[in-house]
């Protein structure tokens, strides 16, 4: 496994091995690895003849300079795990080498990246899209592969890449979860392990709203049970439940077919993401 922190060798690196191969994966990633992120590693390593995972944790995806200062590092450890996984090429760029110059290009990701977490979480996307397209531009994958936990950012992502023409195919990947149904996620790890249990409650409310909603029940009135059912949870706050179209994340009243019920809110300081398709 090869290991680049600067983009000129990266870049020089993938030129000599495009000419032998068919194509490249792209594993974007913020580190703090965990099942889910391998999961995504294996299937890139199932269509492509390379895969390269990118760590850096972007700041300008960040609304909130605690999150950003607490979000977990764990360098070592991720390569360990990507060397086991069979990873090919680690990316794994400073701020300086990211953001070499000012930015004075901005994002408007539109709509779609102004609700939901784009409400809770303003500006949030705009830098996710910035990063993004600056690691397309960087590691010119012929495949991306994304967690379907992020379920709005796989969204606002495939309008990128409609809107500004990148010739990649992207892959959303099944949610891996704990055995208790908590979804893996890199901010888990600061979870002491009652807290972990407590989060618990987000995937118990999906699953309690999808047989509510299946039943006919009004989603206000199932709005009002998940609120309940958190707030009788310690240390745990409800930002939002959602009931969304799966295409335009548009709130949907009673069609089951493609869509899709998020949940976001907070576990002590810890805040946490979570979805259900529908069908
Ligand atoms: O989902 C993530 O880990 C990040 O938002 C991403 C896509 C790597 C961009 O920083």
């Amino acid at each position: 496994m090869e290991i680049f922190y600067e983009i000129k060798p990266l870049r020089a690196f993938l030129r000599g091995k495009r000419k032998n191969l068919s194509s490249i994966g792209l594993v974007p990633t913020m580190g703090a690895l965990h099942q889910g992120h391998i999961e995504l590693i294996k299937a890139s390593r199932g269509q492509n003849d390379l895969t390269v995972c990118s760590i850096y944790v972007n700041p300008t995806q960040f609304n909130n300079a605690f999150d950003l200062e607490k979000y977990p590092r764990t360098l070592d450890s991720d390569k360990e795990k990507l060397e086991k996984a069979g990873c090919d090429v680690i990316f794994a760029p400073s701020n300086e080498e990211m953001y070499q110059t000012k930015s004075e290009i901005g994002f408007d990701v539109g709509e779609i990246g102004s609700v939901l977490e784009g409400e809770f979480r303003p500006g949030h996307f705009n830098g996710v899209a910035q990063v993004v397209c600056k690691l397309f531009n960087i590691i010119q994958p012929n495949r991306a592969y994304f967690g379907q936990k992020d379920f709005q950012q796989y969204k606002v992502i495939e309008n990128l890449v409609d809107e500004l023409q990148f010739d990649i195919q992207l892959t959303s990947v099944p949610i891996f979860r704990e055995r208790s149904g908590l979804a893996m996620s890199s901010r888990n790890q600061r979870l002491n392990e009652s807290e972990k249990a407590n989060a618990t409650v987000f995937y118990q409310s999906l699953l309690m709203a999808s047989e509510l909603v299946k039943k006919g029940e009004q989603f206000i009135t199932v709005k009002n049970k998940v609120k309940q059912m958190c707030e009788a949870t310690p240390n745990v706050k409800l930002e939002y439940i959602e009931w969304v179209d799966t295409k335009n994340l548009k709130p949907v009243q009673n069609v089951l077919d493609g869509s899709v019920l998020l949940i976001a809110g907070y576990v002590g300081d810890v805040r946490l993401i979570d979805n259900l398709l529908l069908e």
